[in-house]
């Protein structure tokens, strides 16, 4: 069975709730495309009001991160509970920017993941290689290894369920996007990993996209490659391309 694409936004720290509001409003026509799932991950406090906003359309909303604890005192973190009351039914786990930044490891992505689905959020789980390990001829081996590490005791089903985002590191936000022939060839080989780990039903229902600089101009060439399920998507979505992403030509 061919499986759905699904083109979300990364919109990272950008877009106030006013600003949100707009933006959902200058989307609304044009990322109307019923073939594919389109969703709009988007820092915590527009959720409520995205949520509102994409009433009556065919756009799901997500978040970019979510703590591990049910509630507490964890000051300043989001618990996926409240992600799932105000609406959300995605969420971003282990972006490159949260990585880097942040100091997220493999191990409390891995416990990010499991509480997801806890809550009945789909994950967006992302992996990706910077520069050096490009050019170290490392990536294949580092992707396995992120893949292997994030998914420890999610079971087949759950992974059948979930996305993974290729965001090779050295092309978010840089206008630099990977070839095509770069993309699908990690694209696949993550596919492969989840057949090792799982079987070859739970790699064929998998969703996996490519994230990093993809526009208007390459959404086509990029969502034509087999292993290639969608696209990430962070400067692009907060403008009106994202909706030539959403209605790529096929
Ligand atoms: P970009 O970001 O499209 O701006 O490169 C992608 C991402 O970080 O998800």
């Amino acid at each position: 069975m061919a499986r759905r694409k699904i083109i979300a936004g990364n919109w990272k720290m950008n877009m106030t709730p006013s600003e949100a509001k707009a933006l959902v409003e200058t989307l609304k026509d044009l990322v109307n495309n019923p073939e594919v799932d389109v969703v709009y991950c988007v820092p915590a406090i527009d959720i409520v009001p995205v949520v509102e906003a994409v009433k009556g359309t065919n756009v799901e909303v997500g978040a970019e991160n979510m703590y591990i604890e049910e509630k507490g005192a964890y000051t300043g973190e989001i618990a996926p509970a409240m992600i799932v009351d105000a609406g959300a039914k995605y969420v971003i786990i282990g972006h490159s920017e949260r990585r880097e930044y942040f100091n997220e490891t493999d191990e409390f992505l891995n416990k990010k993941v499991l509480k997801a689905f806890e809550h009945g959020l789909t994950p967006i789980l992302c992996c990706g290689e910077s520069l050096e390990q490009r050019e170290a001829g490392v990536t294949l081996d580092w992707i396995r290894l992120q893949i292997k590490s994030d998914l420890q005791n999610v079971t087949a089903e759950q992974a059948a369920s979930m996305v993974i985002a290729y965001e090779p590191i050295w092309a978010i936000g840089t206008g630099k996007t990977a070839t095509t022939e770069q993309a699908q060839e990690v694209c696949k080989a993550i596919r492969e990993t989840i057949a090792e780990i799982y079987d070859e039903a739970t790699a064929e229902s998998i969703r996996i996209q490519y994230g990093g600089s993809m526009n208007a101009k390459n959404c086509d060439e990029l969502l034509a490659q087999p292993d290639i399920d969608g696209g990430l998507i962070g400067g692009a979505s907060l403008k009106p391309d994202f909706g030539r992403i959403v209605n790529y030509q096929k």
